[in-house]
């Protein structure tokens, strides 16, 4: 014990360990009926983290291009545990995404994106479109059959944008076919652009809750400051944030030991597309709302009135920290709710709806 201390005071004279330590005991996170949901963006860390540590992995073995397919199912059937890491990889990309839905409807319905937070949701929004290009472009890496017709048909949402949609899909997919090119693209996307991305405004995006502390829901702020109460975030609620990520790694071995990620047959353009076909889920309701635009309004436009409508809500739900700004609580704070109950159901009824439609 004494050694520790020893050493701890060694490092703590050259590296300011003390001042460190002051700094996240400052912090406190607010205890009333709704904490639980502060747990989520830390969630939704723990996963990124596990992306990491087993993308690193995974590129050990992977060969992209010509030989996307063959180092995938070496990878997944001659590789010690390598089919674990990669299902691991699989499963964890998915919980991450709906766990920073969770994270970003409860930070809506908590009104946390109100002054001083905005910046805390405006780059929330960027990390969560990062998070679903890293989906996108992860999920043709290993060049199989599903992964192949699911990329042509989701570059069909760029593509009904009018004027730069047909551009931009022959942009990303490196000419007007899904081929090897298309996999050296996303490759380059998926392990250098996307992280050089996403790292330094994740760190922006914590830096942002290090500074303004976690933000109560109106019901809350409207106590009296005495009946308010709080925690140290460290150690007490950093503890507790643990304990929910030892829950995440346990739901995530579960599943990526007993439903390991099937690897399927390998792409063959010349084949014709399997039936049921689709995108990932996360992109299931834009899909659904393409498609059903597309059979209201036959023809080019109403696929194009579809992805207008889509991105118009988009912006809409960017920019609700100027809608409904701080200290507000009459009628625009009322609408604000009812626009974020309106855009959840509207998620979820055209998830449910796409995948319904399949059968
Ligand atoms: C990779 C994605 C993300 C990660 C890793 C992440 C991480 C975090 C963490 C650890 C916190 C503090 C704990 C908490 O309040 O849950 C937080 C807070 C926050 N996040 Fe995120 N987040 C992500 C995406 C998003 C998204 C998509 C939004 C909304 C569009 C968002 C908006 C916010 C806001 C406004 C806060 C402050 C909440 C408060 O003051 O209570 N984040 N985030």
């Amino acid at each position: 014990m004494k050694a520790l201390s020893s050493i701890y005071t060694w490092a703590d004279e050259r590296l300011g360990l003390d001042d460190l330590l002051h700094f996240a005991q400052k912090k406190r996170v607010p205890e009333h009926a709704h904490s639980a949901w502060y747990y989520w963006g830390g969630i939704s860390l723990f996963f990124f983290l596990v992306q990491a540590i087993t993308g690193v992995l995974l590129l050990i073995y992977y060969r992209p291009g010509p030989d996307a397919f063959e180092s995938t199912r070496q990878i997944t059937y001659e590789i010690h545990f390598g089919w674990l890491i990669r299902s691991a990889h699989s499963w964890a990309a998915n919980l991450m995404i709906a766990a920073i839905f969770v994270h970003m409807f409860s930070v809506f319905f908590m009104k946390a994106y109100r002054k001083p937070r905005e910046f805390g949701w405006w780059s929330g929004m960027v990390l969560l479109l990062v998070t679903m290009v890293f989906g996108f472009s992860g999920y043709l890496l290993p060049m199989n059959e599903l992964a192949f017709f699911a990329t042509k048909v989701g570059l069909d949402i760029p593509n009904s944008l009018p004027v730069i949609g047909h551009k931009i899909a022959t942009l990303v997919r490196g000419g007007p076919e899904v081929n090897e090119f298309t996999v050296q693209r996303f490759f380059a996307l998926h392990v250098v652009v996307l992280p050089a991305l996403f790292i330094p405004l994740l760190g922006f995006h914590l830096w942002l809750v290090q500074k303004h502390g976690n933000a109560v829901p109106p019901a809350e702020e409207a106590k009296p400051p005495a009946q308010r109460k709080s925690i140290p975030f460290f150690p007490n609620f950093m503890m507790k944030d643990l304990a929910m990520w030892l829950i995440a790694l346990n739901v995530l071995a579960l599943l990526a030991s007993m439903f390991p990620w099937d690897l399927g047959a390998p792409a063959d353009s010349l084949k014709p597309a399997p039936t049921g076909i689709h995108p990932e889920w996360y992109f299931m309701s834009s899909f659904q709302v393409l498609k059903l635009f597309g059979q209201w309004f036959p023809g080019a436009a109403g696929e194009a009135l579809g992805m207008i409508l889509f991105t118009l809500g988009l912006v809409m739900w960017f920019l609700i920290p100027l809608y409904d700004p701080s200290g507000k609580s009459g009628q625009r704070a009322r609408w604000a709710t009812y626009f974020g109950l309106f855009a959840l159901s509207i998620l979820l009824v055209t998830t449910i709806w796409a995948y319904a439609a399949l059968n």
